[in-house]
């Protein structure tokens, strides 16, 4: 077994390569020296803080971190890996950001500074929201609001699956294997779904870019990591800076791994499509408790519409080898997406949820005002009759594809962890299974004088 090959996976574990599905990541395997043991990464930060003493603004010192040289690091090794000096410094200079920085801790073009530094020394304390950095998102994303932060929240989402093709892409070129063009393949046809998953950046980037290639082209390896890369250049001209470094920012992995590195994109990528969903929502309460009916269907078949897209997601998803999988749950135990709140808040906003039925580590989300169902119930006398009709179809259609993303999700965790417990303390498949059967809108499947007849 070559010395790269992380022996978590065993030598007898169905290696192509030392690149890709179930190796390592390419920045594992090509890293220098001083990246792996993290040396250039500390003493840049190091540097840094001692040039920070200096005169300047918050921000513009923000700007000259060293945020590249720590990532590498942490690509290369892992977080779990990291320089335990670096991880020191890191830690107390974040305790000192936090009292200096100003409300607003953001750059120009880089990440908030204190939120980032804090996702970096989450080794033993880390959550779902250190691990993929939710907050870093959020608070983005909260900087524009209505059409623009639509477009905001896409243009994220593209991003996202941009990085990853160009990661899968840039894998199969340097070791190809039949696992890693499998991947590629899914990868590919990913971005050219996010015309239905990201419509409002699809839409500009489609007419920018042209068609994709098809199928057929894309059966050499060549021609697949030519339109790849085609596609790649084209969309990165339509994100904007920061929103790149962001995603750069995000990609903390705790293990070496390749698999890592698509898990942590489709979970961020999930997340925005929850977060979206959630505003749909929202949205569709506001129009609805304004007598808008035409209004709430419109946001519910926004979300259906994306949500019936995700197929493209899990198909990335379903990439992932159990033996991978295995080391990287090892290593996120207690960092689960059921601690997702962008997820627990698309069931809190549609009807009254009982907390029981979740895992205690699920957050538990008291909202303000009202939830879809319960706006509807007390229209019903209200709204036209063909209204309701056509309002409670526009919710069947949202809660059946969610089921149907669900199911997905149950389905593909029975594949790769088996009957095993999940990272979240609950029992996994079984979990899920339960979970997936819990409608959005429970009233809808009611009979009576109820939301549903
Ligand atoms: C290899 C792929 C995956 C496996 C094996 C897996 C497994 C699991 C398991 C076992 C749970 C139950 C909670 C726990 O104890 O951790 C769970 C929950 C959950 N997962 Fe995944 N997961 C995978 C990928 C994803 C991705 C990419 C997302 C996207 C964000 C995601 C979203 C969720 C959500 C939202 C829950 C909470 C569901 C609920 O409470 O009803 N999972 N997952």
């Amino acid at each position: 077994m070559s010395a790269n090959v992380p022996k978590e996976l065993g030598p007898a574990g169905p290696l192509l390569g030392r690149i890709g599905v179930a190796a390592l990541s390419q920045h594992a395997v090509q890293a220098e020296f001083t990246d792996t043991v993290g040396t250039r990464a500390l003493h840049a930060v190091e540097e840094w803080c001692s040039a920070a003493d200096s005169k300047g603004s918050y921000r513009l010192r923000t700007e000259k971190f060293p945020f590249g040289d720590v990532i590498e690091h942490f690509r290369c090794v892992g977080r779990g890996d990291a320089h335990p000096a670096l991880i020191a410094k890191l830690r107390d200079l974040h305790a000192s950001v936090q009292s200096t920085a100003p409300p607003e801790d953001e750059g120009v073009s880089t990440p908030p500074l204190s939120s980032w530094l804090r996702l970096t020394f989450d080794q033993e304390d880390g959550d779902y929201h250190t691990y993929v950095g939710t907050h870093l998102y959020d608070g983005m994303r909260e900087r524009s609001e209505g059409e623009k932060g639509d477009i905001l929240s896409d243009t994220i989402m593209a991003a996202l699956a941009v990085d990853l093709l160009s990661t899968e892409t840039s894998a199969l070129a340097a070791e190809p294997s039949r696992r890693q063009r499998t991947r590629a393949r899914a990868a590919y046809q990913l971005l050219r779904s996010m015309n239905a998953l990201a419509p409002a950046w699809g839409e500009k980037f489609e007419g920018k870019a042209g068609p994709f290639a098809t199928a057929d082209v894309l059966k050499g390896d060549e021609a697949l990591t030519a339109a790849a890369s085609r596609a790649v250049s084209a969309a990165a001209d339509q994100i904007e800076q920061p929103v790149r470094r962001l995603v750069e920012a995000t990609m903390l992995p705790v293990t070496r791994l390749h698999d890592e590195q698509m898990f942590i994109r489709i979970i961020q990528i999930f997340e925005g499509l929850y977060v979206h969903i959630g505003r749909c929502l929202e949205r569709a309460i506001t129009a609805l408790d304004n007598g808008d009916a035409e209004g709430c269907r419109d946001e519910l078949s926004d979300a259906a519409n994306r949500l019936e897209a995700t197929p493209a997601l899990f198909r990335v998803l379903t990439t992932m080898p159990r033996e991978a999988f295995a080391v990287i749950r090892e290593k996120t135990n207690g960092r689960s997406a059921v601690q997702s709140t962008s997820y627990r808040r698309v069931e809190s906003l549609s009807a009254p949820r009982d907390p029981g039925s979740l895992s205690p580590q699920a957050p538990f989300l008291v909202l303000e005002g009202e939830t879809l169902q319960e706006v509807l119930e007390r229209q019903l006398s209200e709204l036209p009759s063909q209204n309701v009709t056509r309002l409670k179809e526009s919710m069947r259609r949202l809660d059946a594809s969610w089921h149907m993303s669900k199911r997905t999700h149950w389905g593909i965790t029975l594949k790769i962890i088996g009957s095993a417990p999940g990272t979240g303390g609950t029992s996994g498949a079984d979990y899920l299974q339960r979970t997936a059967e819990v409608s959005l809108f429970p009233g809808l499947s009611m009979s009576g004088n109820t939301p549903t007849s």
